[in-house]
């Protein structure tokens, strides 16, 4: 069952999808050779709750932290660890969910650590961000389910890159993954379309090999299969009832 949201009520997300872009803005000049991921999460922590805010990882589904970090071959749900050093050339994508009034507001950038980083990470971190970039632009009142996975399936092929299966986009409003799911492949139009007063988030996860996917022994830490690199962006979208497509996790 999707849960439509009222003009007011799309309003109000704005605050925990702002607030998120804050985060992301606020964590990067942190992320730099020699911080723990650890450290990412007492940032993400501390400035949340300072704000009135939650973090909605902690203790969802039994998550221990506040934030997701996935480094290099983690394509998703990383948890921070005081004992993970950030190197010279790692990727990391930082994933942070807070709560205002209620709303969630979801957000993911992957973000380059040092000035090492490989020319292949550097394309494939390049090819996330345009995957979204490109996925959100087909969204409008009446566009189809499978124009979002056609853009992002389409530019990561055709680039030598896959895209991740096991992970999806979702719905998202006072509950964090409500319906529909948002798959990023798939063709165009093809699937549901979307209307007005949907609000969801597109999170391309794209592999540098193959899209295939495993789950540590710890039940959360995706990782690639083949052990390559993994990057993803993440924004919170929703469809006002004028038509107009709003990013709310943008300023
Ligand atoms: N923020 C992730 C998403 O984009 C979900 C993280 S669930 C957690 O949907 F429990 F790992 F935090
Ligand atoms: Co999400
Ligand atoms: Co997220």
């Amino acid at each position: 069952m999707i849960v439509l949201k009222s003009d007011a009520e799309i309003t109000s997300m704005r605050k925990a999808g702002h607030f998120a872009w804050e985060l992301l803005e606020k964590v990067e000049p942190l992320i730099r050779p020699g911080i723990s991921t650890q450290e990412i999460d007492n940032f993400i922590a501390s400035y949340t709750k300072e704000r009135g805010g939650i973090c909605a990882p902690l203790n969802y589904h039994g998550f221990p932290k506040s934030v997701c970090t996935s480094v290099n071959e983690v394509v998703c749900h990383g948890i921070p660890n005081r004992k993970h050093i950030l190197r010279e050339g790692d990727i990391i994508n930082v994933d942070v969910t807070p709560i205002f009034d209620g709303f969630h507001g979801d957000s993911s950038r992957t973000y380059l650590v040092g000035e090492k980083v490989s020319p292949v990470a550097r394309k494939l971190t390049e090819c996330a961000k345009q995957c979204l970039d490109l996925a959100i632009a087909t969204v409008f009142d009446g566009s189809r389910l499978g124009d979002i996975g056609h853009a992002i399936q389409k530019h990561a092929e055709g680039q030598g890159f896959s895209v991740v299966r096991a992970f999806v986009g979702h719905g998202i409003g006072r509950v964090f993954h409500e319906d529909p799911q948002i798959p990023h492949y798939g063709q165009a139009g093809k699937g549901i379309r979307l209307t007005k007063g949907m609000v969801f988030t597109i999170e391309p996860m794209i592999n540098e090999g193959h899209w295939d996917c495993r789950v540590l022994a710890d039940r959360w830490t995706a990782v690639t299969k083949d052990g390559k690199l993994s990057a993803q962006f993440e924004h919170t979208i929703a469809i006002r009832h004028d038509g107009s497509v709003e990013i709310l996790t943008l300023p």
